[in-house]
This record gives structure tokens, sequence and C-alpha cells, in this order.
């Protein structure tokens, strides 16, 4: 009789998948080492350095030995900086005991779905989605109500929409505004509406905040600021974008104080504490000069404003424009059904091989007739990418 197999994966990791951006970077990666010259929009990344004033405070934890162990949960002076600069920026009131760091803004996301949903628990996600999202749910056991948003409407998300798809199993309700990938915003009427609609069931608001400090017009705000909104608003947030530290890995959730506790005690058994060091240099993020936060956003906008009328003026291709963060989400539906490419996936893979140009493919966030272009990189780069980008498409149509 042959044994059962003791060395296969566990159940659980089937539920997830191999993140698509990932997967695209490491393709262009490959490509780029045999000496091609690939032009890279799939990176979710700022391509400006870490403030030296942030680098600074790094060096100086080390050669302060600031190198050992911290609390679990993350350090009281980073926690307080957290909770001083979103006061600073939001107005919302929290405690350290409501706040927690970890390794990123994925490593709150994931500790906190862990923390929160049950087996069988429905979780709704906006379409367009980061994603991460359908991902942690999935590994929690839950199950992800999709919701469509309308291209044609800007994606906006609306509270009707959320409304039509709760039931009494509903756990949670993920925001990401503004939106990787489609750069939209959730007008703040509407937003307060979802607020309305969630807390008054009991369910929860997670929102997303990585972006919150990339908004193109009007300024920027937090669900979390509400009367009453403590009990119910979970919020995530980073250092890895507003302040260019994505190798730096910090993140932190604001949420009630047993939640944190929860999330702590997940995280001691995993990570630990994120990098002192890291933490040191996110606590001067915070409290230090904000100035870059404005020139990186100047810098995005101008980028926007030049991708955006680019691709509108490749033939077929419409693209609506982003009102914050940094992804442009081009449709390029009319590419489909033509010389083989029947796909974004397709496109996105041709593209890369025969135009050198790494895009992600909208199936990874949900929809098929798009692809997702960062524009965290260069004018030159951008200008290079698109011409290519325009000659493809051009080409195959
Ligand atoms: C919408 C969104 N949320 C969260 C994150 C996580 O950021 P990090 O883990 O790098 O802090 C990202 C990163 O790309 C993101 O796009």
């Amino acid at each position: 009789m042959t044994p059962t197999l003791k060395t296969a994966i566990a159940e659980r990791i089937s539920r997830i998948s191999v993140s698509s951006t990932m997967k695209v970077a490491a393709d262009a990666d490959k490509l780029r080492q045999q000496g091609v010259d690939v032009v890279d929009f799939s990176a979710g990344e700022p391509d400006f350095a870490t403030p030296d004033n942030i680098k600074q405070a790094a060096i100086r934890a080390i050669d302060q030995n600031f190198t050992k162990y911290t609390a679990a949960g993350g350090m009281l002076e980073l926690k307080k900086a957290v909770i001083a600069r979103h006061t600073a920026d939001f107005g919302t009131s929290y405690q350290p005991s409501e706040c927690v760091i970890s390794v990123g803004g994925k490593h709150v996301l994931f500790n906190l779905t862990q923390a929160v949903v049950n087996e069988g628990d429905e979780v709704i996600i906006p379409v367009p989605y980061w994603v991460t999202y359908k991902d942690i749910v999935n590994y929690a056991g839950g199950k992800c109500v999709f919701v469509d948003t309308d291209e044609q409407n800007g994606f906006k998300l609306t509270a009707a929409m959320i409304e039509k798809n709760l039931t009494p199993r509903t756990r949670m309700v993920i925001i990401n505004s503004p939106s990787n990938p489609s750069g939209a915003v959730l007008e703040r009427k509407e937003f307060e509406k979802i607020f309305e609609l969630t807390s008054s069931r009991g369910i929860y608001l997670l929102t997303d905040e990585c972006y919150c400090h990339f908004l193109y017009d009007g300024s920027p705000f937090s669900i979390a600021s509400l009367p009453g909104a403590k009990e119910t608003v979970l919020v995530a947030g980073t250092v890895s974008k507003s302040y260019a530290m994505t190798g730096w890995r910090i993140g932190y959730g604001l949420t009630p104080a047993a939640l944190t506790v929860a999330m702590t005690k997940l995280q001691s058994h995993s990570t630990s504490n994120p990098t002192s060091i890291s933490q040191k240099a996110a606590v001067e993020a915070l409290r230090g000069p904000q100035d870059s936060v404005q020139q990186m956003l100047a810098e995005y906008r101008r980028r926007r404003d030049f991708v955006v009328p680019r691709l509108r003026r490749i033939p077929g291709v419409t693209c609506n424009m982003p009102e914050g963060a940094f992804y442009a989400y081009p449709n390029i539906s009319c590419a489909l059904g033509k010389n083989g490419i029947n796909t974004t996936l397709d496109f996105a893979d041709r593209l890369l091989k025969e135009a050198f140009v790494a895009v992600v493919p909208g199936e990874a966030f949900g929809t098929n007739t798009h692809v997702r272009i960062s524009y965290a990189t260069s004018m030159t780069e951008l200008e290079r990418g698109l011409d290519r980008f325009h000659q493809f498409v051009e080409k195959l149509i």
C-alpha cells in the first residue's frame, strides 16, 4: 500500500494565486537579463529616491545600535507618529492601543483580514480591484463578492451598488480610493453614504489609504474622521508610496483596540516586529518635512497630463483621466480578437515580447478589456514606451 503523501502542499495555499503584477515584473526582468531594452510600466512603485532626511534617520539608527527587537506590533514612538500625522492630515483621533505597525501595507491588510473574516463570510470588493484583496479574503476562507463599476462613469462606486450586494453574511466592504488600478476617487458624499450603510449594520468598512496623499484635485480626506467611525472603519495605511519607501516595508493599521490586539497576536507569531531601522526611518518620514510628498505629486500630475492624451491619440484606445494614484487604465478592446490576441493577458504578453513594453493585464484587476500602465517612471521612459505601445496597437488593428 502506498503511504499517504506527507509532502503535499496544504489546501489553503491553493486558494491563492501568484500575484500577476509580480509575474509581469519577473517576465520583464528575464528579458532584460537577456540584454533586451525593456520599458517597464508594470511596477507599482515610485521611481523617486527615498528623501534624504529619512535615509539619514535610518543611518543614525544603525550607528546608535537601534538594531534589536522592538515590540511585536511596532514601537510606541512610531505609533504616535502615525497617529499625529493622521490627525494633522485628516483630523482623526486615535490612541496607540488602536494602532499596529506591520511589514508594509500589504501585511496590515493580510493580518486584518485574517483577524476579521470567518469561513464563509462575504467581503464586498469593488471592480476593478487591487489584486491582493481577493487572495487574502480567499485565504481567510471568506467569499469575495465583486461589485462592478461602470467605466463610462469613471469607475465611480456608489452606495447603491454596495447596498444591492449586502446580505446577512456580509462582514466587510473594502474601499481603495484613490484606486489602484483605475485612479478613480470615491466621492466624499458616496463614501459617507457607504459608511452609513455599513456602520448601521455593524459591517466593517476597510479603507485602504495607500494613495491617500496622491490626489490631483481637492484635499485628501479619510472616512475615519467621521463621528462614530472608529467602531467599524478600519484604516490600512503605508509609508511605501507617499514617501517613496517601498523597500523599507512599513505599514500601519488604525482599528478598534480589540482588533489591534488580535492583529498584533498574529504578527507576534509570524514576522514579529517590522525592522527596527525602518521604523526609525518611518518616524522621520511622518514627523519630518512633508514637501517631498507635494513635489512627487506635482511630478505625477505632469506625467499623467502627458500619458493620458498620448494614449488617447492611439486609434481605438480610450482612457479615463485618473483623479489620484499613479496609474492609467486604458481600454484596449480595439486590439482584442486581432491577430491571435483574445485577452488582455495575450495583449500584455505580446506587447512585452514584440514591443518590449511591460504592462499589467486587466484580468489581474477583474476587468477584461484594460491594461494598467504605471506612470511612476521618467518622462523619457514614458515617451519611449508609449511610442512603442502606439506602434504595436496600430500594426495590430
Ligand atoms: C492599493 C494598494 N494597497 C496596498 C498596497 C501595499 O503597499 P505596501 O505593502 O508596499 O506598503 C499597495 C501596493 O502596491 C497597493 O497598491
